[in-house]
């Protein structure tokens, strides 16, 4: 069986080389694997997860569920994810809920109504089911990051990758959401600042610190360590610099 994700040696520059935002990063993650992936503002974690999506260029390779992700692949490739973007915004295309939330099925070729009729149901599953018909424009943070989640899971794709899908959601959607991704078979490569929540949902920790993997761990305490080895180091440089 092939691996779901496989990084192999991946870099990728912004503004035309002069930012490495990531250095040379090779990662593999097997079929069922939740890994969480964390690090610092800025350390390549939403770019690790956009480059597998093929919405970056880079150097290297990446494979997804054995496929080599490259320009004639791209289509085939996204068909096998579900990606969450940190800025739900992003990926909300319809002045409908439901209608958002289907269309990663009929993207698919699955037919109009049996679309709206899974939206319906995966909606209701993340408790928003009372707002299929509302404009998502109109909604909290908080509802519109369960609305972009119902549209990256609803068509069960093997590998999701999920950035910061904690983020705006309050303790009881934290909890729902942990319990949901806990149902599903996918393999998972979260990006999240929320160790409990990675905690609660992974079995498996990646650190990156300037682009590169630093720490790959099934032991979440490399995390909160590493954690507090950079909040001492940055109290030091504020007191050196007071
Ligand atoms: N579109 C862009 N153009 C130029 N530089 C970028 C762009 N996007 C990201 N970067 C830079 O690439 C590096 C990695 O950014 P990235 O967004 O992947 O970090 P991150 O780990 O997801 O951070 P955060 O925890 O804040 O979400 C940073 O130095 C960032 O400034
Ligand atoms: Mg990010």
């Amino acid at each position: 069986m092939s691996d779901a994700l496989v990084y192999c040696d991946v870099s990728v520059f912004y503004r035309g080389g002069s930012v490495a935002a990531l250095r040379g990063v090779s990662l593999k993650i097997a079929q069922g694997e939740r890994v969480a992936l964390m690090g610092l503002n800025g350390s390549g974690k939403t770019t690790l997860l956009s480059a597998a999506a093929g919405l970056l260029r880079f150097t290297g390779k990446i494979q997804v569920c054995g496929l080599a992700l490259s320009r004639a692949t791209e289509r085939a490739v996204r068909d096998k994810l579900g990606f969450l973007f940190g800025v739900p915004d992003h990926q909300i295309l319809f002045p409908n809920v439901l209608d958002d939330v289907a269309f990663s099925l009929e993207r698919r070729g699955v037919q109009r109504a049996c679309a709206r009729e899974r939206a319906a149901v995966i909606l209701a599953t993340l408790g928003i089911g009372a707002l299929a018909q509302c404009s998502p424009h109109h909604l909290s943070q908080g509802q519109r990051q369960r609305v972009a989640l119902a549209g990256a899971l609803l068509s069960e794709p093997p590998l999701l990758l999920l950035d910061e899908p904690s983020a705006s959601l309050d303790p009881v959607g934290k909890e729902e959401l942990a319990a949901l991704l806990d149902q599903q078979a996918a393999s998972m490569l979260i990006a999240t600042h929320d160790l409990a929540f990675a905690v609660r949902v992974c079995h498996r920790f990646v650190i990156l610190d300037r682009g590169a993997v630093v720490e790959d761990s099934s032991d979440p305490t490399a995390v909160a360590r590493y954690e507090s080895v950079k909040i001492a180091a940055a109290k030091k440089h504020q007191a050196d610099l007071d």
